[in-house]
């Protein structure tokens, strides 16, 4: 297949590219030569590459600046998907919209199905909802796939900053790292993500898609496996509520997913304590006790 990948320098799509590369002529599209809310330029690029898919893991990610520019998350990450929909219609292109847990308000006693009602309580997850809403609208060849809390070896994410600061720690210049308990998603690695998704799009069964590392954790929870994998569990971690800082965006505060549509297909991903681990070898993280991992 011709596939559009846009985003391709994020932290998904330049982990898809190389891996959707083996089998499919790729081309990657990013700011700021392709804007995505550009609708002109998106269908002429769509009438110019003539692809068979377009799969879109661009978005507006920061959840601070969506709630800070609601207007411009929604420009992003919902009529960006109507722009790319409305591209891929023009050329009888499949379609794959990358999604996310925050979709969900958090209320939840369990990890959210694919079918469960969304209700999404910030800027960014109401404007990916409204991605949700053109790729589902405008298409019927089209997947959604949700997923939560990314990490890649490449790319700013909440792995990355812990060890940095436990670093700091053990460097003697902060006294200990504090972590919330209150805050209940899926940490993912993305090579594992991308994996299920080059499974998921030979298989043309269209529909949403809960792809996610299986198990549940608190962000206390994911700090500490990150810290006890990569040799640092002598570091202090202080257990702490979200109500004990301030930021722009309000998580939902219990939003983990649970995969059965992917599952019933035969595509699963390791557990995230698994993944985790890949992850530490795979950015070379150093053990601070000495010992090799
Ligand atoms: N990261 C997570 O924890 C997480 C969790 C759940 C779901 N998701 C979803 O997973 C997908 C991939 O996330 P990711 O972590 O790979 O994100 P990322 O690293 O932020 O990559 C997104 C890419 O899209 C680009 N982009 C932003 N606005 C654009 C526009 N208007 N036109 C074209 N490109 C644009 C970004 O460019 P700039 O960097 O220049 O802005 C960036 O290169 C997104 O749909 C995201 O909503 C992410």
């Amino acid at each position: 297949m011709r596939i559009l990948l846009t985003g391709h320098l994020g932290q998904l799509g330049r982990t898809l590219l190389p891996l959707l590369a083996r089998n499919h002529a790729v081309e990657g599209i990013d700011l700021p030569a392709h804007d995505i809310t550009d609708r002109t330029a998106m269908l002429a690029l769509a009438a110019q590459v003539h692809p068979d898919f377009i799969l879109n893991s661009a978005a507006m990610t920061n959840v601070d600046g969506c709630a800070r520019d609601p207007e411009l998350a929604y420009r992003a990450n919902g009529m960006g998907v109507q722009n790319l929909a409305l591209a891929a219609a023009s050329v009888g292109a499949e379609f794959m919209q990358i999604s996310t847990n925050e979709v969900f308000d958090g209320t939840a006693t369990e990890p959210y199905h694919e079918w469960a009602s969304c209700r999404p309580i910030n800027a960014y997850g109401r404007s990916k909802l409204a991605g949700e809403w053109y790729a589902q609208h405008l298409l019927t060849r089209a997947y959604i796939v949700r997923t939560a809390w990314l990490y890649a070896v490449e790319g700013r994410n909440f792995p990355h900053r812990m060890l940095e600061l436990a670093d700091e720690v053990l460097a003697g210049k902060r006294s200990s790292l504090s972590v919330v308990t209150d805050e209940v998603g899926n940490p993912t690695y993305v090579v594992d993500l991308a994996e299920a998704i080059v499974k998921l799009i030979d298989t043309h069964a269209y529909g949403i898609y809960h792809l996610v590392n299986e198990g549940v954790a608190s962000r206390f929870e994911f700090a500490q496996a990150l810290l006890e994998t990569s040799g640092r569990g002598n570091v202090p971690l202080t257990p702490i509520t979200s109500g004990a800082f301030q930021r722009a965006s309000t998580p939902p505060p219990y939003a983990p997913l649970t995969n059965t549509a992917a599952a019933a297909l035969g595509i699963r991903l390791r557990p995230w304590r698994d993944a985790v681990a890949a992850f530490i070898a795979d950015a070379g993280y150093r053990r601070s006790d000495g010992e090799g991992l």
